[in-house]
């Protein structure tokens, strides 16, 4: 048999994507997969390094998994992604006991360094390629309905406070003939709903072709009823993107666009390239090209001089804007970035309590846009058993809302028409129009 390999994934979709790469890319040369760190011969952490917490975690969990090190030092033990990419040779300092530090470009290797005999000396390989995309290796996908495909990698927005650009370098993206055979080969498979991925995702670029364009033709792909993306960038949000969203039902009425501020003084200082102006009228444009379409977003406070006017106007935005969700960041300053040279004026304790203000201002509006469903039908994309109890299954619904019913007579993959009764802030409840029927005390 093959050595064993245990991975876990920090961080974004992307990072996700990333290990369903390394895991194909080792697969293929005889590795196989662990069921746990306790069977694991290599024990891989795919990191993240976008803010403070994120690598706390990894540092945490990494001292725990020291102890397998120690009863078996056969164990190699490494750390791939975005964290290896930003700490380099440092991870060392204060992780002595890894034995190899992998950015995000250099999976490629991991066969050829695992495979190395008796290496004592760590391994630190952190260039970061203009060309890598990874697309000749086949992901190992795990869930079974919806399949991340990465379209881009890298970053050139460069905001202010965002260590992205220097962990995973340049904007670069895979050919589309080969995307749309990612997407036909995962239509194959049974997977039936894609989500494109990318950090400006619609940044996409293949020759004279865009992201419309990719986004259209995967559109067309027979066997896939569902098409996302994520994150794109509000800067980049064309006439033609809008247009394939309008036109293509099979792209969901749902998109994640961040905001980071409503305030247009701390947006410029965030070098985000546009103004709550531009950004509203996006919200509005896609509104009227996609009647019912939902809103999420990411959201970040206490921003090197965010006054409490400037949170303010994002907690007045926030109410404007309706998202059905935001997820809520303190602002974390990231070593190598413009923004950690500026003195940071919003204390500890202010900036907790604005993350407060938010997320609680947020849970309502999302409880209200949820209570807004009942009564309505949603189209729901099975993807297992609720854990909510036995006779339960959950999907989401094309507005990416997780919605549960009780039903026996279906499976992950199927498109049911479900009746909301109720609702909780992030999950709709309901029956099929022919299915068992709810209490009416039912509550999530
Ligand atoms: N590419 C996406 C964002 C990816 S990072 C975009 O541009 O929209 C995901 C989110 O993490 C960001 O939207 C931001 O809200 C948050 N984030 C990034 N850097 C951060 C930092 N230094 N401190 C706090 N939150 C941060
Ligand atoms: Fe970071 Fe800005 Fe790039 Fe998003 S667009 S990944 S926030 S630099
Ligand atoms: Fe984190 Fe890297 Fe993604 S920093 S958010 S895992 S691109």
């Amino acid at each position: 048999m093959g050595r064993r390999v245990y991975l876990e994934t920090y961080g974004c979709q992307m990072n996700l994507a990333d290990s369903e790469i390394v895991l194909g890319h080792l697969g293929r040369h005889g590795f196989v997969e662990a069921g746990s760190e306790l069977e694991a011969d290599i024990i891989l952490l795919n990191t993240c390094a976008i803010r403070e917490h994120a690598e706390e975690r990894v540092v945490g969990r990494l001292t725990q998994l020291l102890s397998l090190k120690l009863r078996d030092p056969r164990v190699k033990l490494g750390v791939l992604g975005c964290m290896a990419q930003h700490h380099r040779a440092h991870l060392l300092d204060r992780l002595p006991f890894l034995d190899f530090v992998l950015g995000p470009d250099e999976y490629r290797r991991l066969p050829a360094i695992l495979e190395r005999q008796g290496f004592d000396d760590p391994t630190i390989e952190v260039r970061l390629g203009r060309e890598e995309t990874y697309a000749d290796v086949a992901p190992a996908r795990r869930d079974g309905v919806r399949a991340w495909v990465s379209v881009m990698r890298g970053c050139d927005k460069f905001c202010s406070f965002c260590i992205v650009p220097y962990v995973r370098g340049r904007e670069r993206s895979l050919p589309l003939p080969l995307l749309l055979g990612q997407v036909s080969e995962a239509a194959r498979a049974g997977f039936r709903e894609v989500v494109f991925l990318g950090q400006t995702v619609n940044a996409y670029r293949d020759g004279d072709l865009d992201f419309a364009d990719l986004l259209r033709a995967a559109a067309r792909v027979a066997g896939i009823l569902r098409i996302r993306f994520t994150s794109p960038h509000p800067s980049g949000m064309t006439d033609r993107i809008l247009e394939v969203i309008a036109s293509e039902e099979t792209v969901c009425p749902q998109v994640h666009l961040p905001l980071q501020s409503a305030s247009n003084r701390v947006l410029e200082r965030m070098q985000r390239g546009y103004t709550i102006e531009q950004y509203d009228r996006l919200l509005e444009r896609l509104r009227r090209a996609r009647p019912g379409i939902e809103f999420s977003t990411d959201i970040i406070v206490g921003f090197p001089g965010e006054t409490e006017h400037d949170f303010q106007t994002t907690v007045d935005y926030l109410r404007h804007a309706g998202y059905d969700h935001a997820f809520s960041f303190a602002y974390s300053p990231r070593e190598g970035t413009r923004a950690a040279r500026w003195p940071e004026t919003v204390d500890r304790e202010e900036k907790r309590g604005r993350l407060q203000a938010v997320i609680e201002l947020q849970e309502r509006i999302s409880l209200e846009r949820s209570r807004a469903w009942c009564g309505r039908p949603v189209e729901v994309l099975v993807e297992g058993p609720a854990k909510r109890g036995q006779g339960w299954l959950s999907g989401k619904s094309a507005q990416f809302k997780t919605t549960v019913f009780p039903s026996t007579r279906h499976a992950p993959g199927d498109l049911v028409s479900v009746g909301v009764r109720d609702a909780t802030a992030h999950t709709l409840i309901g029956e099929v129009a022919d299915g068992p029927r709810l209490e009416p005390s039912a509550n999530a």
